[in-house]
């Protein structure tokens, strides 16, 4: 009950440095905290994240991250309450990079493996998420 899947969509501040070390330190020690978890990808250029815990952490967690100067044009992708967590396990999982076997994943869903996220459906874009997170096993 009141559990909350966010997923939203941006790309990196070219203008401002990223620390992504740094930045998963603050991840897992704010989200720990509040019982959210999820997954980041970052494949350089943009980053399609996933939140999911009580309404009001992920509210609150996504409001302080809509906020931040270390990206930009963020795109609200889909936020709806869940019956069940997809991403249990980490605090907030990192995946990284578009190698060979991460574009294989985008392929399967899609007809490209460079899609706008923006242009897809949720269900797709967590599909592969999902995917992705097997690989950080
Ligand atoms: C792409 C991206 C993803 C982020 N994800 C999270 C997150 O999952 N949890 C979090 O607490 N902060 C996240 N942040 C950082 C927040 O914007 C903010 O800097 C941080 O929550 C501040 O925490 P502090 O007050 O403890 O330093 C993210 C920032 C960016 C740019």
């Amino acid at each position: 009950m009141n559990l909350t899947r966010l997923v939203y969509y941006s790309q990196r501040n070219p203008s401002v440095s990223m620390n992504m070390p740094e930045l998963m330190k603050t991840c897992h020690r704010n989200n720990s905290g509040m019982n959210v978890t999820g997954i980041l990808h970052y494949n350089g250029n943009a980053f399609l994240q996933v939140l999911e815990g009580g309404r009001a952490e992920v509210s609150s967690i996504y409001h302080r991250i809509a906020a931040d100067q270390r990206h930009i044009n963020i795109i609200l992708i889909n936020c709806s309450d869940v019956r069940e967590r997809m991403f249990p396990t980490w605090s907030m999982g990192l995946h990284e990079g578009m190698d060979d076997a991460t574009k294989g994943i985008f392929l399967r869903y899609f007809a490209s493996n460079n899609v706008n996220p923006e242009t897809v459906s949720a269900e797709s874009l967590l599909d592969v998420l999902q995917d992705l997170s097997a690989e950080l096993n």
